[in-house]
C-alpha cells in the first residue's frame, strides 16, 4: 500500500478531508503529517486519526536533513502538501521527483508565485475582474507554484463576490477534488 505524508501549517481543512478519505477508501495510508507552527489544529486532527506527526522549525526544514530521513525511513511514496507554506528545500525536491503534489486556489499560471496564498489570491482575483477562478493541483518544483499541473477545476467568479465569498466557492472545489485526484496519481 502506497505511503503518503502530508505537509500542513494551516487550520488543515485539506488536510483532514483527505485524512477522512483515505481513512475510508483504504487505497493509501496517510503515515505522516508535517507541520511548521506549534499549535496548529491540524497538528490535533493527525492525533484524532492517529497518524504520527513532525513539528518542524525553520531551522531544522532548511538547514538539517531530518525531513528527507524521516520521509524514508517511513518509506513515503508520495507528499501532499495541503496549505504548506514554506518553499521546500532542492534536495528535498530532487529526493521526490514528480512525486510531491500541491493544491493552489487559483487557475495557475495566473495569481500564483510568492506571497499568492490565502486570501492574497482570492483578492488579485476579485480586483482583476476575473469570469473564473478554480483550483490548480500541480507536482512541486523548486519554484513557487510552476510544477507540471496534474489537474484544474474552475467555479464562477459571480458579480457581486468578495474575497471572502469567492474563498469559500473555491475551498468547496478543494474539499470536492483533492483527495480523489491524489488518489488518482498514485496508480500512475
Ligand atoms: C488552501 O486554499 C490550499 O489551496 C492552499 O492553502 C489552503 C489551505 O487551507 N495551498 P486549509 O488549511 O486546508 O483549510
Amino acid at each position: 500500500m502506497k505511503r503518503i505524508a502530508v505537509f500542513a501549517s494551516g487550520t488543515g481543512s485539506n488536510a483532514r478531508r483527505l485524512m477522512e478519505h483515505f481513512h475510508h477508501s483504504g487505497k493509501a495510508r496517510i503515515v505522516l503529517l508535517v507541520c511548521n507552527k506549534a499549535g496548529a489544529p491540524v497538528l490535533q486532527t493527525a492525533k484524532d486519526f492517529g497518524i504520527e506527526t513532525l513539528l518542524l522549525s525553520r531551522e531544522s526544514f532548511y538547514e538539517s536533513d531530518v525531513v528527507i530521513k524521516t520521509l524514508q525511513e517511513k518509506s513515503i511514496d508520495l507528499i501532499v502538501l495541503a496549505g504548506f507554506l514554506w518553499l521546500l528545500p532542492a534536495d528535498l525536491v530532487k529526493a521526490f521527483p514528480q512525486r510531491i503534489v500541491n493544491i493552489h486556489p487559483a487557475l495557475l499560471p495566473k495569481f500564483g508565485g510568492k506571497g499568492m496564498y490565502g486570501m492574497h489570491v482570492h483578492k488579485a482575483v476579485v480586483a482583476a475582474g476575473e469570469k473564473e477562478s478554480g483550483i490548480t493541483i500541480h507536482f512541486v518544483d523548486e519554484h513557487y507554484d510552476e510544477g507540471e499541473h496534474i489537474a484544474q477545476f474552475r467555479c464562477p467568479v459571480l458579480p457581486g463576490d468578495t474575497p471572502e465569498t469567492l474563498a469559500k466557492r473555491v475551498q468547496e472545489l478543494e474539499h470536492a477534488h483533492f483527495a480523489e485526484t491524489v488518489e488518482s496519481i498514485l496508480t500512475r
